[in-house]
C-alpha cells in the first residue's frame, strides 16, 4: 500500500511529485506529503486526506533550479491519518518515504529511544530516519550508513531517503514493495512505486528486485544487490502512450470502466480465439506435462474470479481444482506437490499475500503461473509464464473490469487445457468459442437496464443486511456482488450458496432482508428457484436478476434471453456493479476511492 515518487533534476519538482501522486493515489488516500529540497532547505508539507488537501497547501510553493524531492500518498498501517503520521518522516537533517511495513520497528525504536531520540510518529516508519541519523554519527559516508540502516530492517520497503549533508541524492531500497527508477535524456531521475507516474517523464525504467538498493544524483543511478555488489542495469524503454485514464463524461471511473468491459473483453480475446481452438502463444505445448492438479490463488475480487472459474476446470477441463485465499495460504503449511500447477490471480500483480504464495510455490519447486493485468508487476516478474488480462489501468477502487477480464482468461485457459487433454468434443468446443465471440455483446450496457437499476436502487439504502445468492458459477458471483455493494456503499452485504440459506442464515429472513437473487435459466434454474421461494415464505424482500420474472419477487431486474450460463454471468455481473454503484451514489458515498481501502495492498 502507499504510494511514492522521486525527482531529481532541473523540472518543476513539486508538479512533477503530485502530478505522480495523483497518478498512484489509489494506492492509498489517507494523507499526503512531499520534501523537497532545494538550495540547500528543505520544503516540507503535509495534508491529511485526498491529495487535493496538498495541492492545496502547496499552491503557493515553487522550486527553480536543480532540486531533490520524495513525496507519499499513504494507506495507514501503524497509527491514525493525522498530519504527524503523513510521511516523509523527519530526522534532524534527513527525510524518508516508505512503503510497506517494517516488523522490527518496536525493537529498533526502544535502542533508539534509550539513546535519547524522540519519536513525534505513530509510525514504523519514522525508525527508518532515525536510525540512518543514528549511524551516520559513526559511518562518515552517508551512503553506507543508509546501507547499514538498510540491513537492520525486517518486514518489506520500499524506501526513499533524502538527508542535507548529501542533498543532490535520494538513498533508495526495496524489498516486497514494489519501486522504479527511471530517467530521461537530459539526466533526471524519477523514482516511483508504479510506471503510470512516470510515464510521460522518464524515457527508460529499471523495476528494482528484492534486496536492491542504491544512490541516485543527476545522471548518476547505483544500484547494489544484497551482498553489496554494483549491478549494471539494462533499462527498459517506458511506453509514452499514456491510456488516458480520464472519465471521458461518466460521473466516476468505476462507471466508466463497467462500460468499458464489453471493448476490453475484446482485447482479451484478441488472437486467443482461433476457429477451433483456444489459442495461449505464452504457453508452450509442454507447459501442462506431469500436471494433474491446479491451485488457485488470489485475494478479494481476484480470488472471486478463481471460485467461479474453478467449476469450469473440474467441469470441463477434468482437472483437480482447488483454490485459495492468499493471506490464508501462506500459513497454513500447505502440502505444495510438483503435480500442481500454481496460479495466481491479480489485477495489480503486486498485492503482497499473493505475491507471497507465488514465492512459496515457487520455493516448492512448482510450475507457476501468473492472470495478471499489469505488465511488469512484480507477480509477472516472478511467475513462470504470465497470461495478461489486458483490461487496461482500472481506477476505480472497486474492481470491475479487471475482474471480467479475468473470468475470460480463466474461462479460456479452461478449454484450452480441456484441449489439450481432449476432455471436451470438437463441437463443444467450437460452441464455447462461439460463446465467447458474444462477450463484447453481452457486456454492452444497455441505458434501459442501466436506468431500470438507477430507479430502482432507492429501495435498497436502507435494511439490516442483503444476501446475494446464487448456486455453482452463481455462488462466487454472488459473493462478488456483496463485496462490491460492502465496497462502496458501506452496507452488510453477504455472498451465499442458495442452498446453504437454509442452514442457518435464514433465520434473519424479514421484510428488512434483502435478497438479490441470481436465478440464471441454464444452470439448475428451478433449484434456485425453490432456495428463494423458502425466503419469500419468510418474507425477505427478494429482488431476482433473471431473463424470466417470477412472481415470488418483489423486485425483478430482466437480463437477456442466453443459450449459455456463462452468458448469463457475465450479464448478470454488470447488473451487480451497477446495482452497487447506484446504491452508493445515492448514499453520497465517494464511489471511485471508498473509505478504509486501497487499489493495491501491498503489505500484509
Ligand atoms: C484490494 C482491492 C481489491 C482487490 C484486492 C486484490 O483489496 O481493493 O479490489 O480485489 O486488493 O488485488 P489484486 O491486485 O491482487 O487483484
Amino acid at each position: 500500500m502507499c504510494g511514492i515518487v522521486g525527482y531529481i533534476g532541473n523540472k518543476d519538482a513539486k508538479e512533477i511529485l503530485i502530478e505522480g501522486l495523483r497518478e498512484l493515489e489509489y494506492r492509498g488516500y489517507d494523507s499526503a506529503g512531499l520534501a523537497i529540497l532545494n538550495s540547500g532547505e528543505f520544503n516540507i508539507y503535509k495534508a491529511v486526506g485526498k491529495l487535493k488537501n496538498l495541492e492545496e497547501k502547496t499552491k503557493d510553493f515553487t522550486t527553480s533550479g536543480f532540486s531533490v524531492g520524495i513525496a507519499h500518498t499513504r494507506w495507514a498501517t501503524h497509527g491514525k491519518p493525522t498530519e504527524l503520521n503523513a510521511h516523509p518522516h523527519l530526522g534532524e537533517e534527513s527525510y524518508v518515504v516508505h512503503n510497506g511495513i517494517i516488523e522490527n520497528y518496536i525493537e529498533l525504536k526502544k535502542e533508539l529511544e534509550k539513546k535519547g531520540v524522540g519519536f513525534l510518529s505513530q509510525t514504523d516508519t519514522e525508525v527508518i530516519v532515525h536510525r540512518f541519523e543514528d549511524n551516520k554519527k559513526t559511518i562518515a559516508d552517508n551512503f553506507k550508513a543508509f546501507e547499514t540502516t538498510i540491513n537492520e530492517l525486517d518486514g518489506a520497503y520500499a524506501i526513499l531517503l533524502v538527508t542535507k549533508s548529501s542533498d543532490d541524492k535520494i538513498f533508495f531500497a526495496k524489498k516486497g514493495s514494489p519501486l522504479l527508477v527511471g530517467k530521461d535524456s537530459n539526466g533526471n531521475v524519477y523514482f516511483a512505486s508504479s510506471d503510470t507516474a512516470v510515464i510521460g517523464k522518464a524515457e527508460e525504467v529499471y523495476y528494482l528486485e528484492d534486496d536492491e538498493y542504491g544512490y541516485a544524483g543527476k545522471n548518476d543511478i547505483a544500484v547494489f544487490d544484497k551482498s553489496g555488489n554494483k549491478k549494471s542495469l539494462t533499462f527498459k524503454r517506458l511506453s509514452t502512450n499514456k491510456l488516458s485514464a480520464q472519465k471521458e463524461g461518466y460521473r466516476f471511473f468505476m462507471e466508466k470502466e463497467i462500460y468499458e468491459q464489453s471493448e476490453v473483453i475484446a482485447d482479451t480475446m484478441l488472437g486467443r480465439l482461433k476457429d477451433e481452438e483456444v489459442f495461449f502463444e505464452e504457453i508452450d505445448d509442454s507447459f501442462f506435462d506431469g500436471i494433474d492438479e491446479i491451485k488457485f490463488c488470489a485475494c478479494g475480487t481476484s480470488y472471486h474470479a478463481a471460485l467461479s472459474c474453478a467449476y469450469l476446470f473440474e467441469r470441463v477441463a477434468k482437472i483437480k481444482t482447488s483454490v485459495e485465499i492468499a493471506s490464508e495460504l501462506r500459513y497454513k503449511e500447505p502440502l505444495l506437490t510438483k503435480n500442481t500447477l500454481f496460479v495466481v490471480i491479480s489485477q495489480s500483480g503486486e498485492t503482497a499475500d499473493t505475491l507471497e504464495t507465488l514465492k512459496m510455490a515457487k520455493k516448492a519447486g512448482l510450475k507457476t503461473l501468473a492472470v495478471c493485468n499489469v505488465d511488469n508487476s512484480s507477480m509477472v516478474r516472478t511467475a513462470d509464464t504470465t497470461i495478461l488480462t489486458r483490461a487496461g489501468i482500472e481506477k476505480g477502487v472497486a474492481s470491475t473490469k479487471a475482474f471480467a477480464t479475468q473470468v475470460c482468461v480463466l474461462w479460456m485457459l479452461s478449454l484450452f487445457m480441456a484441449g489439450k487433454k481432449g476432455t471436451i468434443s470438437k463441437e463443444s468446443l467450437k460452441e464455447q468459442l462461439h460463446l465467447l465471440r458474444e462477450l463484447p455483446k453481452v457486456l454492452k450496457v444497455k441505458q434501459k437496464l442501466h436506468d431500470r437499476i438507477k430507479k430502482l436502487s432507492k429501495r435498497y439504502l436502507h435494511g439490516h443486511g442483503f444476501f446475494f445468492i446464487g448456486r455453482d458459477v452463481f455462488y462466487p458471483l454472488a459473493l462478488e456482488g456483496a463485496l462490491k455493494l460492502k465496497e462502496i456503499s458501506y452496507l452488510h452485504a453477504e455472498g451465499y450458496p442458495s442452498g446453504e440459506m437454509k442452514h442457518g442464515p435464514i433465520a434473519l429472513a424479514d421484510p428488512e432482508l434483502f435478497t438479490i437473487a441470481l436465478l440464471p435459466q441454464n444452470l439448475l434454474y428451478e433449484k434456485t428457484k425453490s432456495n428463494i421461494e423458502e425466503l419469500s415464505a419468510r418474507d425477505s424482500t427478494i429482488c431476482i436478476i433473471s431473463s424470466k420474472n417470477e412472481e415470488i419477487a418483489d423486485d425483478f431486474i430482466k437480463i437477456d434471453e442466453h443459450s449459455h450460463y456463462m452468458l448469463e454471468f457475465f450479464e448478470m455481473m454488470v447488473v451487480l456493479q451497477l446495482l452497487s454503484l447506484e446504491i452508493s451514489v445515492r448514499l453520497g458515498n465517494d464511489v471511485d476511492m471508498p473509505r478504509n481501502l486501497a487499489k493495491s495492498v501491498t503489505v500484509e
